[in-house]
């Protein structure tokens, strides 16, 4: 099993469908003005927001990508759509598609090999009941794709939308060591309501690669707290 060998912690925003273009650029000069850590932030905007961040020095990611290259395949965003824009991590399973938008292991595999065949890094989301499938659906990739892949716990219970119940610490910790096993990942994320109040937490032991965050990176002086 892999142990984590990052020296930064990977912290990323998922803003969902929030915010607009004047509240973007608000929160780009806000958010370097208050950055507090050296962690390594990525955000992931809508699409049509991401070219407000061209100047900004931020690494930037999506969530969503299609299961497909450019082609005739309406409403879906390819990497080469992608192009120029600077789009180095892609969110990738999120609850929120699995459970509205019809995701399922597969379409998500399919996802996080056209990711990977462009360089993007495929942040990919599930929750503990899901790792057994999600893994099985990647047995079409190869173990260097797989590799690559970065997990991300999110407890759907957690997710502050879904009721924002969090799990003791040990079961956290128990459910990351699982993840790692089941993806042999070499990074391993938690996501769920992590706030300025609680991210120590998640950031504090050196099992937890990171953190996926929702509705705490919509306001940059908190998401720089973290
Ligand atoms: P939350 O969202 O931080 O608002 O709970 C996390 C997520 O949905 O990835």
């Amino acid at each position: 099993m892999h142990t984590s060998t990052r020296s930064q912690k990977l912290v990323i925003a998922n803003w969902k469908s929030n915010l607009n273009w004047k509240q973007t650029e608000d929160w780009i000069s806000s958010f370097s003005r208050s950055k507090q850590h050296n962690h390594e932030y990525v955000i992931c905007p809508p699409f049509p927001l991401l070219p407000a961040f061209r100047e900004s020095g931020l690494t930037v990611g999506v969530q969503d990508l299609s299961p497909f290259e450019a082609g005739a395949y309406t409403g879906a965003v390819s990497p080469a759509n992608l192009e120029g824009l600077g789009v180095k991590y892609a969110v990738l399973g999120h609850s929120e598609r699995r459970i509205y938008f019809g995701e399922t292991d597969q379409s998500v595999a399919q996802k996080v090999e056209i990711a990977l065949a462009h360089d993007i890094t495929p942040v990919v989301c599930v929750d503990r009941d899901g790792f057994q499938s999600q893994a099985a659906a990647f047995s079409q990739l190869n173990s260097a794709q797989r590799s690559q892949v970065v997990i991300a716990y999110e407890p759907v219970h957690a997710i502050s939308t879904f009721g924002g119940h969090e799990d003791p610490i040990a079961v956290t910790l128990e459910a990351i060591a699982e993840a790692r096993r089941v993806f042999d990942a070499h990074t391993v994320l938690y996501g769920g309501s992590v706030s300025p109040d609680n991210s120590l937490s998640y950031l504090q032991p050196s099992e937890i690669d990171g953190v996926l965050v929702g509705g705490a990176s919509l306001d940059p002086e908190k998401f720089a707290r973290l």
